[in-house]
């Protein structure tokens, strides 16, 4: 087989890339090592920046989220057992943002490529890219017990954290940036409608709690726990009361709590890598970079590298010119930079860290109580949470 761009990984950023390269006549596979299905099973934040809707607008699957995503003009600081919200759009001159489940933007994708009649091959083994650093790379898999081989031009590894391409990248040529954090998110989705109508982020001595939503009758809550816990010693029960004990009062009377219907707990980290770019291959979202999920900053990055990408691989398949991809990885790395230092200082200054202290507490208060009284720290926090615009800080 052979195609312009093999794309491996069909998450967010492998779809949206598909779609992007589809609208402007670039041919491309994605191979998928999992099923449609389990992709789908997959649960994570669903908070949209301007930037990201445009490019699900250029991609032609904005469709739904526009009837069925919630916009959001602000969302409440909870300390000291007192809300105060962060009013977004009068802060950023109009700008706000849009919940809509990652999954559901996942499904929209899905459906689009599935509609035009594009290539996704899944339930691939054993993908491994070659020759990435020459003028004929190509990747091979294994399906059905046959492996295949697709030659290319140019290879986006879109294949996550755990994926195969930037593990094929040799050690002298890649630098690795990583954090990781002392506690986890424990998260739970129920069938119950949202305890506010915003979002609730919660610095409470207990550790941190997020009270979030899918739709006005699905809710995502979760709350810091330590890294040794194990999601099957937390019931229901005990997760309801904990998340009861971390929040005010108006919000506990208000909470309706259920069964949960997905129960998971995830570890925090900060990682970065650099450059994103060898030779023809160039890596897009969760494959080249993770933020700890406070600033809900995952699906948007992905999203911001894609809209790179795209046009970078466009303006080198259909004008022969290599500008965009030689800049690309430069060009990526300055905002995943600038939304990895937020979400650090968002999770910095919502967790409560083991070796904090009481000092730690109460300078974490001090700080959460001068961002809202100051326009300039609050505007601070508000024009980071709803996304720098794409060109931010370019000449
Ligand atoms: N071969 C083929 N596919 C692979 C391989 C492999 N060797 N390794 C991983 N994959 C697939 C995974 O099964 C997954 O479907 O690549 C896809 C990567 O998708 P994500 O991990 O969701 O990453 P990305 O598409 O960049 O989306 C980033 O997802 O994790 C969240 O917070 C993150 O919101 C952000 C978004
Ligand atoms: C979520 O709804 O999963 C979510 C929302 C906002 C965040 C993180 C996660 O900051």
């Amino acid at each position: 087989m052979r195609t312009q761009v093999v794309i491996v990984g069909a998450g967010p950023s492998g779809l949206l890339l598909g779609q992007l390269l589809f609208k402007a006549g670039v041919d491309a596979i994605i191979l998928e090592r999992q099923s449609p299905e389990y992709v789908l099973s997959r649960i994570r934040a669903g908070v949209l920046e301007q930037v990201t809707l445009d490019v699900l607008a250029q991609a032609g699957v904005d469709q739904r989220l526009k009837k069925e995503g919630l916009v959001h003009t602000g969302f409440d600081l909870l300390f000291k057992s007192e809300r105060h919200r962060i009013d977004l759009e009068s802060l950023t001159g109009g700008q706000k943002v849009m919940v809509y489940g990652q999954t559901e933007v996942t499904r929209d994708l899905m459906d689009a490529r599935q509609a035009a009649g594009l290539t996704t091959i899944y339930e691939t083994n054993d993908v491994a890219i070659h020759d990435f650093d020459s003028d004929h790379p190509s990747v091979s898999y294994e399906k059905d017990g046959q492996r295949h081989t697709i030659t290319c031009d140019f290879i986006a590894g879109c294949d996550g954290f755990h994926g195969v391409c930037r593990a094929s990248v040799p050690s002298k040529s890649i630098q690795e940036f990583e954090k990781v954090y002392p506690f986890g998110w424990l998260g739970v989705l129920s069938d119950t409608p949202p305890v506010h109508e915003e979002l609730i982020y919660v610095n409470s001595t207990r550790g941190f709690a997020l009270c979030s939503q899918r739709s006005t009758t699905r809710s995502r809550y979760y709350l810091q726990v330590p890294l040794t816990d194990k999601v099957e010693a937390w019931s229901d029960d005990a997760f309801w009361q904990e998340l009861r004990l971390r929040l005010d009062p108006e919000a506990r009377e208000h909470l309706v709590t259920g069964p949960s219907i997905e129960k998971s707990i995830a570890p925090l980290r900060s990682f970065v890598t650099e450059p994103m770019r060898f030779g023809t291959l160039f890596l897009a979202g969760d494959a080249a970079h993770i933020v700890p999920p406070t600033g809900a900053k995952g699906l948007n990055l992905a999203a911001t590298d894609v809209k790179y990408l795209s046009d970078a691989l466009i303006e080198a398949c259909v004008e022969k010119s290599h500008a965009g991809i030689d800049h690309y990885s430069t060009r990526c790395l300055a905002r995943i930079w600038r939304a990895e230092r937020f979400s650090w200082w968002f999770t910095s200054l919502m967790h409560h860290f083991p070796d904090q202290g009481e000092m730690g507490q109460k300078l974490q208060e001090a700080e959460l109580n001068y961002l809202i009284h100051s326009e300039a720290g609050s505007r601070t926090m508000a024009e980071n949470y709803v996304g720098l615009p794409l060109h931010f800080g370019e000449k």
